[in-house]
Protein backbone atom coordinates (compact mmCIF):
# COMPACT_ATOMS: atom_id res chain seq x y z
CA UNK A 1 0.00 0.00 0.00
CA UNK A 2 1.05 3.43 -0.27
CA UNK A 3 1.90 5.12 2.70
CA UNK A 4 -0.08 8.26 3.59
CA UNK A 5 0.71 11.47 2.43
CA UNK A 6 -1.06 14.12 5.04
CA UNK A 7 0.14 17.01 2.82
CA UNK A 8 -2.00 16.13 0.15
CA UNK A 9 -4.24 14.50 1.65
CA UNK A 10 -8.32 15.53 1.00
CA UNK A 11 -8.50 17.06 -2.48
CA UNK A 12 -5.01 16.07 -3.28
CA UNK A 13 -3.10 18.56 -4.21
CA UNK A 14 -0.47 17.09 -7.44
CA UNK A 15 2.70 18.24 -8.11
CA UNK A 16 1.88 19.70 -11.39
CA UNK A 17 2.39 23.19 -11.89
CA UNK A 18 -0.88 25.22 -12.16
CA UNK A 19 -1.80 26.61 -15.19
CA UNK A 20 -1.24 30.34 -16.21
CA UNK A 21 -4.96 32.02 -15.35
CA UNK A 22 -3.96 34.19 -18.04
CA UNK A 23 -2.98 34.91 -21.64
CA UNK A 24 -3.59 32.72 -24.50
CA UNK A 25 -5.34 29.48 -21.60
CA UNK A 26 -7.23 31.63 -19.97
CA UNK A 27 -10.20 31.27 -22.66
CA UNK A 28 -10.00 27.66 -22.84
CA UNK A 29 -12.47 25.65 -20.93
CA UNK A 30 -11.37 25.11 -17.19
CA UNK A 31 -8.78 22.64 -16.85
CA UNK A 32 -8.48 19.95 -14.64
CA UNK A 33 -4.66 19.18 -14.19
CA UNK A 34 -4.80 18.52 -10.65
CA UNK A 35 -7.16 16.80 -8.35
CA UNK A 36 -7.71 20.86 -6.58
CA UNK A 37 -8.88 21.73 -10.04
CA UNK A 38 -10.95 19.21 -10.33
CA UNK A 39 -12.56 19.86 -6.61
CA UNK A 40 -13.20 23.37 -7.43
CA UNK A 41 -14.78 22.82 -10.52
CA UNK A 42 -17.39 20.48 -8.85
CA UNK A 43 -18.15 22.38 -6.17
CA UNK A 44 -19.07 24.72 -9.01
CA UNK A 45 -20.69 22.92 -11.13
CA UNK A 46 -24.25 23.26 -12.31
CA UNK A 47 -24.33 21.02 -15.38
CA UNK A 48 -27.09 18.43 -13.76
CA UNK A 49 -30.30 19.54 -12.01
CA UNK A 50 -28.59 17.55 -8.66
CA UNK A 51 -26.92 21.03 -8.23
CA UNK A 52 -29.84 22.80 -7.22
CA UNK A 53 -30.25 20.27 -4.44
CA UNK A 54 -27.08 20.02 -2.98
CA UNK A 55 -25.69 21.44 0.39
CA UNK A 56 -21.88 20.60 -0.27
CA UNK A 57 -20.87 18.58 -3.65
CA UNK A 58 -18.74 16.41 -2.58
CA UNK A 59 -15.67 15.97 -5.16
CA UNK A 60 -13.73 12.95 -3.80
CA UNK A 61 -10.49 13.20 -1.51
CA UNK A 62 -7.60 10.77 -0.53
CA UNK A 63 -4.00 10.15 -1.39
CA UNK A 64 -3.54 11.31 -4.93
CA UNK A 65 -1.04 8.74 -5.75
CA UNK A 66 -3.30 6.12 -4.45
CA UNK A 67 -2.86 2.62 -5.58
CA UNK A 68 -6.04 1.78 -5.24
CA UNK A 69 -9.22 4.33 -5.81
CA UNK A 70 -12.83 3.24 -4.38
CA UNK A 71 -15.76 4.47 -6.75
CA UNK A 72 -19.09 4.69 -4.70
CA UNK A 73 -22.64 5.99 -5.98
CA UNK A 74 -23.44 9.02 -4.86
CA UNK A 75 -23.49 11.52 -1.74
CA UNK A 76 -26.33 10.49 0.85
CA UNK A 77 -26.96 13.11 3.21
CA UNK A 78 -23.56 13.04 5.46
CA UNK A 79 -21.88 13.01 3.11
CA UNK A 80 -24.00 15.91 1.67
CA UNK A 81 -23.37 17.83 5.09
CA UNK A 82 -20.04 17.19 5.11
CA UNK A 83 -18.57 17.44 1.53
CA UNK A 84 -16.84 14.48 2.10
CA UNK A 85 -17.50 10.76 0.88
CA UNK A 86 -18.39 7.75 2.62
CA UNK A 87 -18.77 9.55 6.58
CA UNK A 88 -22.09 8.01 7.47
CA UNK A 89 -22.47 4.69 8.69
CA UNK A 90 -21.57 3.00 4.63
CA UNK A 91 -18.25 5.13 5.44
CA UNK A 92 -18.02 3.95 8.98
CA UNK A 93 -17.73 0.42 7.72
CA UNK A 94 -15.70 1.24 4.59
CA UNK A 95 -13.38 2.54 6.99
CA UNK A 96 -13.33 -0.29 8.78
CA UNK A 97 -12.94 -2.84 5.41
CA UNK A 98 -9.91 -0.75 4.98
CA UNK A 99 -8.60 -1.37 8.74
CA UNK A 100 -9.23 -4.78 8.16
CA UNK A 101 -6.38 -5.00 5.14
CA UNK A 102 -4.10 -2.52 7.16
CA UNK A 103 -4.99 0.68 5.13
CA UNK A 104 -7.08 3.29 5.45
CA UNK A 105 -8.58 6.05 3.56
CA UNK A 106 -5.36 8.77 4.11
CA UNK A 107 -3.82 5.90 1.97
CA UNK A 108 -6.77 5.45 -0.81
CA UNK A 109 -8.55 7.31 -3.14
CA UNK A 110 -12.60 7.48 -2.78
CA UNK A 111 -14.91 8.98 -5.16
CA UNK A 112 -18.21 8.57 -6.46
CA UNK A 113 -20.08 8.21 -9.50
CA UNK A 114 -21.91 11.47 -9.02
CA UNK A 115 -20.59 13.98 -6.84
CA UNK A 116 -23.67 15.61 -5.99
CA UNK A 117 -26.44 13.85 -3.37
CA UNK A 118 -29.44 12.67 -5.19
CA UNK A 119 -32.98 13.83 -3.51
CA UNK A 120 -33.80 11.24 -0.91
CA UNK A 121 -30.84 9.35 -2.02
CA UNK A 122 -32.91 7.85 -4.75
CA UNK A 123 -30.77 6.31 -7.64
CA UNK A 124 -28.69 8.72 -9.86
CA UNK A 125 -30.15 9.15 -12.96
CA UNK A 126 -28.43 7.73 -16.37
CA UNK A 127 -28.00 11.71 -17.73
CA UNK A 128 -26.21 12.76 -14.45
CA UNK A 129 -24.15 9.57 -14.25
CA UNK A 130 -23.55 10.93 -18.53
CA UNK A 131 -23.05 14.61 -16.82
CA UNK A 132 -20.35 13.60 -14.39
CA UNK A 133 -18.02 11.50 -15.28
CA UNK A 134 -15.64 13.59 -16.63
CA UNK A 135 -14.93 14.63 -13.30
CA UNK A 136 -13.98 10.38 -12.19
CA UNK A 137 -12.85 10.10 -15.55
CA UNK A 138 -9.83 12.71 -15.12
CA UNK A 139 -9.72 12.05 -11.22
CA UNK A 140 -8.74 8.58 -12.10
CA UNK A 141 -6.16 9.68 -15.17
CA UNK A 142 -4.61 12.20 -12.49
CA UNK A 143 -4.61 9.23 -9.61
CA UNK A 144 -3.57 6.38 -11.74
CA UNK A 145 -4.98 3.66 -9.63
CA UNK A 146 -2.99 0.32 -10.00
CA UNK A 147 -6.58 -0.88 -9.04
CA UNK A 148 -9.77 -0.11 -8.92
CA UNK A 149 -12.50 -1.09 -6.59
CA UNK A 150 -15.98 -0.75 -7.37
CA UNK A 151 -18.69 -0.22 -4.56
CA UNK A 152 -21.86 -1.35 -5.47
CA UNK A 153 -23.67 -1.50 -8.80
CA UNK A 154 -23.64 1.92 -10.57
CA UNK A 155 -20.07 1.78 -9.85
CA UNK A 156 -19.53 -1.51 -11.57
CA UNK A 157 -21.93 -0.69 -14.50
CA UNK A 158 -19.87 2.02 -15.23
CA UNK A 159 -17.53 -0.77 -17.01
CA UNK A 160 -19.52 -3.83 -17.37
CA UNK A 161 -23.00 -2.67 -18.24
CA UNK A 162 -25.45 -4.87 -17.98
CA UNK A 163 -24.09 -7.48 -16.18
CA UNK A 164 -25.02 -8.54 -12.13
CA UNK A 165 -23.00 -7.04 -9.02
CA UNK A 166 -24.02 -10.12 -7.31
CA UNK A 167 -22.41 -12.37 -9.88
CA UNK A 168 -19.40 -10.31 -10.61
CA UNK A 169 -18.35 -9.42 -7.08
CA UNK A 170 -15.16 -10.81 -6.14
CA UNK A 171 -13.65 -11.16 -9.37
CA UNK A 172 -10.90 -9.18 -10.84
CA UNK A 173 -11.24 -7.91 -14.45
CA UNK A 174 -9.42 -5.58 -16.87
CA UNK A 175 -11.06 -2.94 -18.50
CA UNK A 176 -9.44 -0.30 -21.16
CA UNK A 177 -6.18 -1.67 -19.30
CA UNK A 178 -7.47 -0.93 -15.97
CA UNK A 179 -7.81 -3.56 -13.24
CA UNK A 180 -10.94 -3.40 -11.62
CA UNK A 181 -12.24 -5.12 -8.82
CA UNK A 182 -16.00 -5.32 -8.27
CA UNK A 183 -17.57 -5.69 -4.65
CA UNK A 184 -20.54 -4.86 -3.13
CA UNK A 185 -21.58 -1.45 -1.82
CA UNK A 186 -21.25 -1.11 1.91
CA UNK A 187 -24.66 -0.18 2.06
CA UNK A 188 -25.92 -3.14 1.26
CA UNK A 189 -23.82 -4.95 3.80
CA UNK A 190 -25.22 -2.70 6.69
CA UNK A 191 -29.05 -3.44 5.09
CA UNK A 192 -28.09 -7.71 4.98
CA UNK A 193 -25.87 -8.74 7.64
CA UNK A 194 -25.49 -12.14 5.71
CA UNK A 195 -23.30 -10.46 3.28
CA UNK A 196 -20.54 -9.03 5.78
CA UNK A 197 -18.23 -12.42 5.51
CA UNK A 198 -18.49 -12.08 1.70
CA UNK A 199 -17.57 -8.54 1.71
CA UNK A 200 -14.25 -9.02 4.04
CA UNK A 201 -13.39 -11.76 2.14
CA UNK A 202 -13.26 -9.44 -0.99
CA UNK A 203 -11.61 -6.24 1.19
CA UNK A 204 -8.93 -9.52 1.66
CA UNK A 205 -8.63 -10.03 -1.87
CA UNK A 206 -7.87 -6.37 -2.23
CA UNK A 207 -4.60 -6.90 -0.60
CA UNK A 208 -3.71 -9.86 -2.55
CA UNK A 209 -4.12 -8.28 -5.86
CA UNK A 210 -1.90 -5.49 -4.61
CA UNK A 211 0.63 -8.33 -3.52
CA UNK A 212 -0.05 -9.70 -7.25
CA UNK A 213 -1.24 -12.91 -5.33
CA UNK A 214 -4.33 -12.81 -7.44
CA UNK A 215 -4.52 -12.65 -11.12
CA UNK A 216 -7.23 -11.22 -13.56
CA UNK A 217 -10.85 -12.62 -14.15
CA UNK A 218 -10.36 -15.09 -10.72
CA UNK A 219 -7.99 -17.17 -12.48
CA UNK A 220 -7.13 -18.59 -9.23
CA UNK A 221 -9.88 -20.77 -7.77
CA UNK A 222 -9.81 -20.09 -4.01
CA UNK A 223 -8.30 -16.93 -3.77
CA UNK A 224 -11.95 -15.32 -5.00
CA UNK A 225 -14.66 -15.12 -2.42
CA UNK A 226 -17.30 -17.40 -2.36
CA UNK A 227 -20.61 -16.88 -4.06
CA UNK A 228 -22.65 -14.45 -1.93
CA UNK A 229 -26.60 -15.64 -1.42
CA UNK A 230 -28.11 -14.03 -3.98
CA UNK A 231 -30.09 -11.15 -2.45
CA UNK A 232 -33.12 -9.12 -3.50
CA UNK A 233 -32.23 -5.85 -5.70
CA UNK A 234 -30.23 -3.46 -3.84
CA UNK A 235 -30.67 0.22 -3.86
CA UNK A 236 -27.07 1.20 -2.55
CA UNK A 237 -28.95 4.16 -0.51
CA UNK A 238 -26.73 5.76 2.46
CA UNK A 239 -28.18 2.67 4.33
CA UNK A 240 -29.22 2.46 7.87
CA UNK A 241 -28.49 0.00 10.01
CA UNK A 242 -25.26 -1.05 11.85
CA UNK A 243 -22.11 1.02 11.43
CA UNK A 244 -18.75 0.33 11.12
CA UNK A 245 -17.42 -3.42 12.24
CA UNK A 246 -18.87 -5.23 14.60
CA UNK A 247 -16.74 -4.24 17.30
CA UNK A 248 -17.73 -0.59 17.35
CA UNK A 249 -20.59 0.82 18.85
CA UNK A 250 -23.52 1.90 17.26
CA UNK A 251 -23.48 5.01 16.38
CA UNK A 252 -26.69 5.26 13.82
CA UNK A 253 -29.26 5.92 16.25
CA UNK A 254 -30.54 9.12 14.58
CA UNK A 255 -30.62 7.03 11.16
CA UNK A 256 -33.63 5.23 10.37
CA UNK A 257 -33.71 1.17 10.31
CA UNK A 258 -35.24 -0.05 7.69
CA UNK A 259 -36.60 -3.63 8.07
CA UNK A 260 -33.44 -5.82 7.85
CA UNK A 261 -32.90 -9.05 8.60
CA UNK A 262 -30.02 -9.20 11.99
CA UNK A 263 -28.65 -12.17 12.37
CA UNK A 264 -26.52 -12.98 14.69
CA UNK A 265 -23.09 -10.37 15.49
CA UNK A 266 -20.44 -11.43 13.14
CA UNK A 267 -17.10 -11.02 15.08
CA UNK A 268 -14.52 -11.44 12.23
CA UNK A 269 -12.09 -8.77 13.01
N1 LIG B 1 -22.70 5.88 -0.54
C1 LIG B 1 -21.98 6.17 -1.65
O1 LIG B 1 -22.12 5.53 -2.67
N2 LIG B 1 -21.11 7.16 -1.57
C2 LIG B 1 -20.90 7.89 -0.48
O2 LIG B 1 -20.06 8.79 -0.51
C3 LIG B 1 -21.66 7.57 0.67
C4 LIG B 1 -22.56 6.56 0.61
FE1 LIG C 1 -22.16 18.70 -11.65
FE2 LIG C 1 -21.87 16.13 -11.07
FE3 LIG C 1 -23.01 17.75 -9.30
FE4 LIG C 1 -24.31 17.10 -11.54
S1 LIG C 1 -23.73 15.69 -9.89
S2 LIG C 1 -24.12 19.17 -10.66
S3 LIG C 1 -22.63 16.99 -13.02
S4 LIG C 1 -20.90 17.84 -10.00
Amino acid sequence: MTTSNDRAFNEGMSNEENPPESGPDASRPSPMNTLEQIAHLVRNCTDCPLSGGRNNAVPGEGNPQAEVMFIGEAPGFHEDRQGRPFVGPAGKLLDGLLGSIGTNREDVFIANMVKCRPPDNRDPAPAEMAACTKYLDRQIELVNPKLIVTLGRFAFGRYFPGEGITKARGQLREKDGRKIFPVLHPAAVLRREELRPTMIEDFKAISEILEGKIEDAGMEPGVTAPAAPQPAQFSFMDAPGQAAVSTAPAETSSVNVEDAPQPEQLTLF
